[in-house]
């Protein structure tokens, strides 16, 4: 079996997740009839200490619908370049919200609220008006860093001050939560929606959810049915998500000291590209002797999978599906192969 470092959604369900799956009450969701969904969508609204959530497909569809939610048609979204929201989802705000997007330098998690307060266009009939301010905690491109308390807070000043919406496509905020201790409910408070998922390090096969208020919530479940994402039996999934949220998230601290341990071996050769802070470890090839696809190449060849990001950069993912000792044998490999 290779060793998978590429993403953190390669994951298979547990034994026990799919005990949970295979005896899972369900009904119609359409009709909202679904025992297990509802109950999903109260934990999960209860944990950032919302009002309600909305259970759906995928991360990106849980975005959209968000931004959808919160952005007119020819209103603008403000995120960073390096976003998921405009870097992976093909143009979804563009094209079904009608959505302008308008970023800032990538720079991952380490966002300057007063820059993008001063990118803010006001409301009239002369300038697409800023609706939305998107965040990505933890940033998948930014190599997994964690947008600390304080910065967030800043962005919320900034946002309320513009009579603007602020997002957290909060993919791995269970990673930040774990990592800074900061209490789920904490980061709830500070947006009027985050996309929140279960398919990443929390190991479910599917499922993400909206999280806002009772009223944002139902134009968000009038949104998810236009695009299609109206499920029926889900209840199938979303008992694995609320497995993953009862046996999964506390070890999580697990896949951050995995990806520490994985850092540390490749330090000497001078390719980490930032600290690291969870499970990512992003690579900075610009030094090496070979490219990411090179790299990449070499260590598929040994048994080791990891993602190019691009010429230069790469990534390593650790997650539920990696043992201490596959780790350690990763840990052996990538520092012969940046050697040679
Ligand atoms: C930060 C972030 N947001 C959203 C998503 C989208 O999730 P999905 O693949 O379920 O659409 C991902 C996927 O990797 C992600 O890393």
């Amino acid at each position: 079996m290779p060793i998978d470092l590429r993403s953190d959604t390669v994951t298979r369900p547990t034994a026990g997740m799919r005990e949970a799956m295979a005896t899972a009450e369900v009904g119609d969701d359409v009709y909202g009839e679904d025992p297990t969904v509802n109950a999903l969508e109260s934990e999960v609204a209860a944990l950032f200490g919302h009002e309600a959530a909305l259970f759906c497909p995928t991360g990106s569809m849980a975005n959209q619908i968000a931004l959808q939610v919160l952005v007119p048609p020819g209103g603008e979204l403000l995120c960073d370049a390096d976003a998921h929201v405009v870097t992976y989802e093909m143009g979804a705000a563009a094209a079904y919200g009608g959505i302008t997007s308008r970023t800032w330098p990538a720079v991952g998690a380490d966002i300057d609220p007063d820059g993008v307060a001063g990118m803010i266009r006001p409301d009239g009939y002369w300038a697409v008006p800023t609706r939305a301010i998107a965040v990505e905690q933890t940033h998948n491109r930014g190599g997994g860093g964690v947008i600390p308390l304080d910065t967030l807070r800043e962005l919320r000043r900034v946002a309320d001050a513009a009579q603007s919406a602020l997002h957290c496509d909060g993919a791995r905020i269970w990673h930040a939560h774990v990592a800074d201790g900061v209490p789920l409910a904490t980061y709830g408070a500070l947006f009027d929606t985050l996309s929140v998922c279960l398919s990443k390090g929390l190991g479910a096969p599917v499922g993400s959810l909206v999280v806002g208020t009772a009223d944002k919530i139902e134009q968000a479940r009038l949104v998810r049915k236009r695009m299609g994402g109206g499920m029926r039996q889900a209840g199938i999934l979303a008992a694995a998500g609320r497995y993953a949220l009862t046996h999964h998230v506390d070890r999580l601290a697990e896949d951050h000291a995995k990806a520490a341990r994985l850092a540390e071996a490749i330090t000497p050769y001078g390719v980490l590209a930032a600290p690291v802070r969870t499970n990512l470890v992003p690579l900075d090839l610009t030094k090496a002797p070979m490219d990411a696809h090179a790299l990449a190449a070499a260590a598929r060849a040994e048994g080791v999978l990891i993602s190019v990001l691009g010429p230069r950069t790469a990534r390593l993912v650790t997650h539920l599906d990696v043992t201490n000792a596959a780790i350690d044998r990763a840990a052996t490999i990538l520092p012969r192969i940046l050697r040679a």
